[in-house]
């Protein structure tokens, strides 16, 4: 692999003579650090930096911006901002994007048309998976060597499994508990959706809940890129104007979403999410004598609380004022629960513009998202998020269907082993490329990894040491198998990141 900072340079010159200096400018200015409640798809609000030019071109120089972020770092809402210095980084490969790849003629909508077939290639693998209609290989999806491609292959062996359409399964449980909710009290008028494919395109994702061309979230940093315009789908918000433009006016889009992030027990590249969407027409609200935006949110925050109440009983109740590109005004719910305030969910009034684009310029909606993870990890009591995805008997029996909140009794707790690594870092390195590798490597054998020091020498070089977690939800690790991990962690991190081991 030719060193990250040739990457850097070919980029660097492809920006030049795109005639996109100015921006990348606007890119290397210091900007804001965004730092990441602990919230397992959480919904994330964002300072906004100055516009960028739209356009597809700038979409695709965006996209092959990493911005470093802090540990907890984030996709749409930041509420901690902190000074720092945007750094470039370019995925893991050494090529300039290649217009001609097979990959990238196959466009994201032929992708997530029902049923239709990949190209050729793709066709002639063995393993095809059925995803939301739509038969996936894992040449479609992980593309080594293309870098507009960040997917890897422990990402690809989720995609399918939908672990929230499992009945006896704590998403399953959940998801099935907050439709009984919605079933209960709207007799059935909202329509459930499941099994949409996770792979959207960029236009989906991001640009019809108008995320900001400058958002953090679009960069490869954060968001798993199938090729310069599809993505797996970072929230089931990127569903939101396709099934308003399809005439749908109450729903819930329960799916599998994915995120580059950092590695502790609530924090997974894959989890699950649920958002709702409820239209409402001039006569609704005109009946209350309220205003249209002000009927939405009372109602908003009444079906809200309702929520909560069907799922932690009698809790007390806050509202926080937030930011999301796609709401205004936007709230939080917070619950008090186990002695402290929770985050439940995200919510607001559906800015006008997506109704107006989904050809309603009369009505008034509202939308909420919310982390099946977070919340099933404190109604079940399950410590760590890998074991939503544990196979482990001992795991899967304790739950069955319609039994929410059902206590998880640990099996054993198995000792953890630490592990640290020290190294020398460049510009282009983000904790959350250091993690993706760890993955790679341990899988679901790492429990955390944690910064625990951090300097600057008199020469300007930084250090980073973190902190490997090793321990098995199922079992115990020997020394060798620890060591013999560690020692190819350090490999990889050595061979991908352009560090230098200390
Ligand atoms: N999409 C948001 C996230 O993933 C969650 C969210 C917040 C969805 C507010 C909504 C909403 O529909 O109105 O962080």
């Amino acid at each position: 692999m030719v060193g990250f900072c040739c990457e850097v340079l070919t980029q660097l010159v492809f920006l030049n003579v795109a005639g996109h200096t100015e921006w990348l400018h606007d890119a290397l200015l210091p900007s804001p650090i965004l730092v990441r409640k602990q919230l397992t798809g959480e919904p994330l609000s964002l300072p906004r930096r100055k516009p960028l030019a739209s356009g597809t071109l700038m979409a695709a120089v965006a996209s092959l911006v990493h911005f470093s972020l802090c540990r907890h770092s984030s996709l749409f809402h930041y509420h901690h901002l902190r000074a720092l210095a945007l750094s470039v980084a370019i995925p893991f490969s050494s090529s300039a994007a290649s217009a001609s790849s097979p990959f990238s003629t196959l466009s994201s909508s032929s992708l997530r048309q029902k049923s239709k077939r990949l190209p050729a290639a793709a066709a002639a693998a063995a393993a095809l998976l059925e995803v939301g209609g739509v038969k996936i290989a894992k040449e479609d999806v992980v593309r080594e060597g293309d870098p507009t491609n960040n997917v890897p292959d422990t990402i690809f062996s989720k995609l399918g499994q939908q672990l929230h359409r499992r009945d006896n399964h704590p998403l399953g449980i959940l998801k099935n508990a907050i439709f009984d909710y919605f079933d209960g009290n709207y007799s059935g008028k909202f329509t459930k959706f499941d099994d949409l494919s996770p792979i959207v395109s960029v236009k989906e994702n991001f640009d019809d809940v108008l995320v900001p061309a400058d958002h953090v979230s679009r960069s490869y940093n954060d968001t798993y890129y199938i090729d310069a315009h599809t993505v797996l789908r970072c929230h089931t918000s990127a569903h939101q104007a396709n099934l308003l433009q399809k005439g749908h006016n109450h729903f819930l889009v329960t799916g599998d979403v994915y995120r580059r992030d950092s590695i502790d027990s609530t924090h997974y590249p894959v989890f699950h999410q649920m958002e709702g969407v409820r239209v409402f027409s001039p006569d609704e609200w005109l009946a209350s004598g309220m205003d249209a935006t002000s009927y939405a949110a009372m109602d908003l925050k009444k079906a809200l609380e309702g929520l909560a109440r069907h799922l932690f009983g009698a809790v007390e109740m806050r509202w926080v004022d937030t930011y999301f590109p796609f709401t205004n005004p936007s709230f939080e719910l917070e619950i008090y629960f186990q002695e402290k305030w929770m985050e439940v969910l995200g919510c607001g009034v559906t800015e006008q513009e997506i109704l107006k684009r989904s050809g309603r310029m009369d009505n008034v909606a509202w939308a909420f998202g919310l982390g099946l993870e977070r919340l099933a990890m404190v109604l079940f009591d399950i410590p760590d998020i890998r074991l939503f995805w544990s196979t482990d008997e001992r795991f899967t029996s304790q739950f069955s269907e319609g039994q929410l909140g059902v206590k998880f009794k640990p099996f054993s707790k198995f000792p953890p082993c630490y592990k640290d690594i020290s190294f020398w870092i460049s510009d282009i390195f983000t904790e959350n490329n250091l993690c993706e590798v760890v993955r790679g490597i341990a899988g679901d054998l790492v429990e955390e990894v944690q910064l625990i020091d951090n300097f600057t020498n008199k020469k300007g070089m930084t250090s980073h040491c973190y902190r490997i977690a090793y321990r098995s939800t199922e079992r115990s690790l020997t020394d060798e198998e620890i060591n013999h991990l560690q020692w190819s962690v350090r490999e990889a991190v050595q061979n991908k990141l352009n560090v230098v081991l200390r």
